[in-house]
């Protein structure tokens, strides 16, 4: 619902649960007046807007008015240059060099629905009733350049998206050099930030910090939005634990450079801003033209951060991802990256063909190494056709065998990458990216392919065409193994990624029946953004079940389990060299989209046994983990046990994980998962074990059965304990 008070000029958004009240103050600026929990509609908030009558100490203020400094408010979208010293939400350069602006109010349009974004990702709706959007006009008349921030509620979840655009309609040249999506202030700094942070290998762990005065931030200057930090936070109050409290959550929806700001001034307000980094960039906005920000979605709860986790996750499930998987369980796969990496030929792949079906397998990934000379990391990437020493009937050949063996067949891509030793690069030098005269960096052995230019979009765009006319492929893993380094300009790197997402529009619409699966070198590049053309990513390359833990718990923070690739891998671990169970690296892998990356061919019969019963209880509660809701009950980032439960919409089928690290001495009966999200009334049956009331479970809870080491004949450590709770009504 979106109010406008006309007298005052006041606009009042509410969603599900927030209301967020901005005004146009007395100078034409947007003034911001509330965010937060749901209030009344009133015709009047202008007792919301606290102005001093004098202006205090050293501060800049309005000629006419020594009361009016915008150091004072809380703004909408602020500008630099106008008695705010705090960071501003755009800067724009005119012809002279100044940066100085000044956006006034024009108009307003209130319309149902969601408009598109022009070549940019982003969420939408079904029906015109589910949501109501308001577009605010602003004009600089010295610049003659127009502001148009856009405002989604979605009537019926707890979410507002907001942009930006700027239009430049007079004849100056004009430079944007900071154009975020949002900007939010908050009228006091009593927040903790939570970020997710990391590296290859150990994606998105969960930092909590308290905000304090002066600037914390995150960001990425890669190129993609990054394994080392995400373009997502949250900001809760100091008691917010999963269950209870208030918290925000911001998102962008944008898989390049990124900055999520946070600033605090001294009179303890806090602004957020997040959009595309400012940092080294810059765009051009001649006479005529515009520019579009990505998409910010905000979300708010005043219960616990699981209920915030879960309006992102139906979000993102229902109106983020698109196509014909977005709705459709995800099939079990197994890939041969670490079963065989560069070593294999057809025969060898169509042995492990036949065993995975055999065990249950559904889909069958040929990773790096099938095309080009591709014999280790060196080369041939741009070469998108087959290596026939390893496989004399192509692709072609291969996926039909694969298609006859009952299994479906998907390939491994890295579209936007080049090595130096390929034939493309012999042909295309110049397709690079890179800076004339320089020595360019290596990552991987690979170069970038310039992505920013048209042909090579079409280059892209007709090498997967070719792959899929000759082939039945059904799965593709699109691969991006390496950040930028030297950039020509400050628009490259955005002028890259909407070069990335005019491929993916095209491919992904053009091929609706097949499944991609993002990656960079595991979770490089797990965004929102990436979400919209792709409904899966392979979470991390790091499958060990431990360091699993905490990547996928703090990937649920703000993406479903749906979306997050998890797969069951080798002992010893190859990024960890830990030995763990077959139970544990399973039970982790099921919260997830679940799949093996194991050579079938070396499990002996009891192994075969075992996998198989795995697989079909993965295939018997799939629809509750990619559809239900999570929640997360105990964090592997603050003791020596995780748990976690999935439960499906009617409440009548739930899931329990519970995974202890080290086991500990003497531990007496306390080890109990307290369950979440159950119906209280209802009675489940426990692992065929022991029948409860939810009210008993979400209270009482389940006991962890301890192993009896003391008189354990097993040789086999007592550390990295696991097991799955499966509860389903009794009616
Ligand atoms: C990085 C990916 O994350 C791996 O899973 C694998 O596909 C390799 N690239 C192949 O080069």
């Amino acid at each position: 619902m979106i109010n406008f008070n006309e007298k005052n000029r006041e606009f009042h958004l509410q969603g599900k649960n927030f209301s967020y009240v901005f005004n146009v103050m007395q100078n034409g600026q947007l003034g911001q007046l509330y965010f937060g929990k749901k209030i009344r509609h009133r015709e009047d908030f202008s007792h919301f807007f606290y102005k001093p009558e004098v202006g205090i100490g050293i501060i800049a203020h309005y000629e006419e008015d020594p009361g009016f400094s915008l150091e004072y408010f809380k703004q909408e979208y602020p500008s630099y240059g106008t008695t705010d010293f705090r960071k501003p939400a755009f800067e724009i350069e005119d012809e002279n060099g100044s940066r100085v602006s000044n956006f006034v109010y024009k108009g307003y349009r209130i319309y149902k629905g969601k408009e598109k974004l022009q070549g940019l990702p982003a969420t939408y709706v079904l029906s015109e009733e589910e949501a109501e959007t308001l577009e605010i006009t602003l004009e600089d008349e010295v610049l003659e350049c127009r502001l148009y921030l856009t405002y989604t509620i979605f009537n019926e979840r707890d979410i507002l998206t907001r942009n930006a655009r700027f239009e430049n309609y007079g004849k100056q040249n004009l430079k944007l050099n900071r154009a975020m999506s949002l900007s939010l202030d908050l009228p006091n700094y009593n927040y903790e930030m939570l970020h997710f942070s990391g590296a290859w290998a150990r994606e998105r762990h969960l930092k909590t910090r308290k905000l304090e005065v002066g600037s914390q931030y995150i960001d990425s200057t890669r190129g993609a939005s990054s394994a080392h930090q995400n373009p997502f936070i949250i900001l809760k109050r100091p008691n917010t634990d999963e269950d209870m409290g208030e918290a925000i959550g911001f998102s962008l929806v944008y898989s390049g450079n990124f900055l999520a700001h946070v600033e605090v001034d001294h009179f303890d307000a806090t602004r957020v801003t997040m959009g595309i980094n400012p940092f080294d960039f810059s765009w051009n906005l001649n006479g005529g033209e515009s520019f579009q920000t990505p998409e910010a979605i905000i979300s708010f709860t005043s219960t616990g951060l699981n209920s915030l986790s879960q309006n992102f996750h139906s979000l993102y499930r229902e109106r983020l991802m698109r196509g014909e998987w977005k709705e459709k369980e995800r099939p079990i796969l197994i890939n041969n990256w670490e079963a065989t990496y560069f070593d294999f030929n057809e025969e060898k792949l169509l042995n492990m063909v036949r065993k995975a079906k055999k065990l249950g397998f559904e889909l069958f990934v040929l990773d790096d190494g099938w095309f080009g000379k591709r014999n280790d990391d060196k080369s041939s990437l741009g070469d998108w056709f087959p290596n026939l020493e390893k496989l004399p009937n192509g692709i072609k050949g291969l996926a039909e065998k694969i298609e006859t063996e009952g299994m479906k067949f998907g390939l491994w891509f890295e579209p936007e990458m080049i090595s130096k030793e390929s034939e493309l690069y012999k042909k295309h030098p110049d397709w690079i990216l890179g800076v004339k005269g320089r020595k360019l960096s290596l990552g991987r052995n690979q170069y970038i392919l310039d992505l920013s230019r048209e042909d090579v979009q079409n280059y892209i765009i007709s090498v997967l065409d070719e792959r899929f006319a000759e082939a039945p492929i059904s799965y593709v893993k699109w691969d991006m193994n390496r950040n930028m380094t030297e950039i020509t300009y400050g628009d490259l790197p955005h002028k890259y990624i909407l070069g990335l997402y005019r491929i993916l529009e095209k491919i992904t619409t053009k091929y609706p029946h097949v499944l991609f699966e993002s990656c960079a070198s595991g979770g490089g590049r797990f965004d929102a953004g990436m979400l919209y053309y792709m409904p899966q990513v392979w979470t991390s390359d790091d499958t060990d079940a431990i360091v699993r833990l905490k990547v996928q718990h703090g990937t649920s923070m703000g993406y479903p389990l749906l979306t997050m690739g998890a797969h069951v891998s080798d002992i010893l671990n190859h990024q960890t060299a830990r030995k763990t169970s077959l139970d544990i690296r399973n039970h982790v892998a099921y919260f997830g989209n679940f799949g093996y990356e194991l050579n079938p061919l070396i499990f002996d019969e009891e192994m075969d046994k075992k996998v198989i019963k795995y697989l079909d209880f993965y295939k018997e509660n799939r629809k509750l983990i990619q559809f239900g809701d999570f929640y997360r009950i105990e964090s592997p980032f603050e003791g020596n046990t995780t748990s976690w439960i999935v439960v499906n919409k009617d409440k009548s089928e739930a899931l329990v994980g519970y995974f202890q690290i080290l086991a500990e001495p003497n531990p007496g009966y306390n080890k109990k998962v307290i369950l979440k999200g159950l119906d209280p009334d209802k009675k489940y049956l426990v692992n065929d074990e022991f029948e409860a009331y939810g009210d008993e479970l979400m209270n009482m809870g389940i006991v962890f059965p301890q192993p009896d080491r003391y008189f354990s004949k097993d040789s086999e450590t007592q550390d990295f304990q696991s097991k799955i709770f499966k509860l389903k009504e009794i009616k």
